[in-house]
């Protein structure tokens, strides 16, 4: 079993004399201002809940967009700073971006032409030269912030997601002393998809600038290995997962993420969980109804909206769960600058509202089946209101993972609780136990919602025990080591050497 200890270990033996940088775009701790003072928060993003504690762990440098309105008070000269505030332990390097640099590389080409490419979910994704322009620009800058980090010391550099797909190539071309290594935290589509995007070419090259490059699910690294095969001029081993191109190998495996397993059960089993179910229940005006809940994003990749008219539908067909049963939607304003995004949280709002109205007349005191929370709670509270829930529904039309289904299973310390998944978040790999669904069959949602009302407590019980096994095995200490020790497979050239060694193994 991988703990953090272990992880300390690990790093402590093989990675002493080797600094350690990730890069990502959203940045682990924000600082803003409000009510006149500067406060800290951690943003909604599973990727950086889960790389927080890893690198809480390793210690090291997080190079990241500075994205709050008061960043630039809380640094040093080196735009350095060093968290978190409560137990500061690694240093959060803060990039600096203008205005038209994060609207065209992050509101366009990130989140308007590759978010939507690489979730199938019949949003079209928009190619603006413009964006690919600034996309390139500003991965340049963070190369410039990587290399300065590293100065001339051995490196591991580890980046993060799809707002990076050049920065690999062009940390290689400028310092071959570094070892990098990418983990791309969204699925990754078929060639056919790919084949529409319009610097494709590029983006796959800057890819395999990585010595190791990683997707959470083996689908997706042979998804990759398709796409280069029919795009790019290499060598495609489909044995050994590796491509080789202009004498450079790239190792792709599959590495699923995940969360710090104890930590989210210590905090579930914590006395002031308790005090906050109580609140919770005061503040929604709940007293013995029974609970479903769903956490996301606004995003539409996460499938809220056919949540909702799954639910309107069960109430429809079971009208004895009306008065009885209350479904609490945890959405969190996402990207709003963005027309689909702004579109989705309206239609979010309406659909709320058309429900409510639609069973008004069955009242009893003042029930609604539809609570919308739209704005980001603490994970204390949202620990407990997994602990409140019958059940959780995570109904992704397609996700990387979905960390938000393996904290429900965390928290339930009780071994309580249901969890709906959709086979389309890679999750629903590794929890088998979740009721499996396919978010885009209404019928097959509402069914689920009433198996998980109506679910005895022993089958209940069996499932959730099963669940918490696998998320306490396959923990986020887990992921980190294996991408460690894969890493460690690799050696460094010096200057005088022209080639990278490695002897990658392990199946993908
Ligand atoms: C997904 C992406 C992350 C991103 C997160 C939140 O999980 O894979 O890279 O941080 O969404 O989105 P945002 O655009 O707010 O960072």
């Amino acid at each position: 079993m991988w703990t953090k200890e272990g992880l300390v270990e690990l790093i402590g033996e093989k990675l002493r004399d080797y600094r350690f940088i990730l890069v990502s775009n959203r940045e682990p701790y924000v600082h803003r201002y409000a009510s006149g003072q500067i406060e800290c928060t951690q943003p909604a993003s599973g990727l950086t809940v889960a790389l927080d504690p890893i690198m809480r762990a390793c210690g090291g440098t997080w190079i990241a967009h500075g994205s709050g309105d008061a960043d630039w008070k809380m640094v040093d000269e080196q735009d350095r700073v060093f968290v978190p505030p409560d137990d500061p332990c690694f240093t959060l390097r803060r990039v600096r971006l203008n205005p038209r640099q994060e609207e065209r590389y992050y509101y366009g080409l990130a989140n308007q032409a590759l978010w939507p490419l690489c979730h199938i979910v019949f949003t079209r994704p928009v190619f603006r030269p413009e964006d690919w322009q600034a996309y390139r620009e500003v991965n340049q800058i963070f190369a410039d912030a990587v290399v300065e980090e590293a100065g001339d010391a051995p490196t591991f550099v580890f980046i993060q997601d799809f707002h990076f797909a050049l920065l690999p190539r062009m940390l290689k071309e400028r310092n071959a002393n570094l070892i990098v290594a990418q983990f791309w935290h969204i699925p990754w589509p078929n060639p056919e998809v790919l084949r529409g995007f319009p610097w494709k070419e590029e983006l796959l090259d800057g890819l395999l600038g990585n010595d190791l490059l990683g997707f959470h699910l083996r689908f997706h690294c042979q998804n990759f290995l398709d796409t280069v095969d029919r795009i790019l001029e290499s060598k495609v081993d489909r044995e050994r997962y590796e491509i080789t191109r202009g004498g450079k190998t790239t190792t792709v495996r599959a590495f699923p993420i995940s969360i710090d397993f104890q930590r989210h059960s210590a905090t579930a089993e914590a006395e002031t969980t308790e005090r906050e179910m109580k609140r919770w229940r005061s503040a929604l005006g709940i007293r013995d109804e029974l609970i479903g809940i769903g956490i996301d994003r606004i995003d539409y990749t996460k499938g809220i909206c056919e949540r909702l008219h799954a639910i309107d539908r069960f109430l429809a067909k079971y009208p004895e769960y009306r008065g009885r049963f209350v479904f609490v939607q945890v959405a969190v304003p996402s990207r709003s600058q963005i027309p689909e995004y702004k579109t989705l949280e309206k239609k979010l709002e309406t659909l709320v509202n058309e429900i409510n109205r639609k069973y008004r007349r069955w009242a009893v005191r003042s029930w609604r089946p539809i609570i919308l929370l739209k704005r980001c709670f603490p994970q204390h509270s949202l620990t407990a209101l997994h602990r409140l829930a019958k059940f959780c529904m995570v109904s992704s039309l397609h996700d990387g993972m979905n960390l938000v289904a393996k904290e429900y299973v965390a928290s339930r310390v009780d071994e309580d609780g249901v969890l709906i998944l959709s086979d389309f978040a890679g999750a629903s790999r590794e929890l088998t136990d979740a009721l499996v669904v396919n978010p885009f069959s209404e019928e097959e949602s509402l069914e689920a919602i009433r198996q998980a009302l109506e679910m005895p407590e022993d089958e209940r019980r069996k499932r959730m025990r099963k669940m918490r096994a696998v998320v306490a095995e396959n923990n986020v200490y887990r992921w980190a080591g294996k991408i460690i020790s894969a890493l460690l497979k690799f050696e460094f050239t010096t200057s005088d050497e022209s080639h990278v060694s490695f002897s990658a193994s392990g199946s993908c």
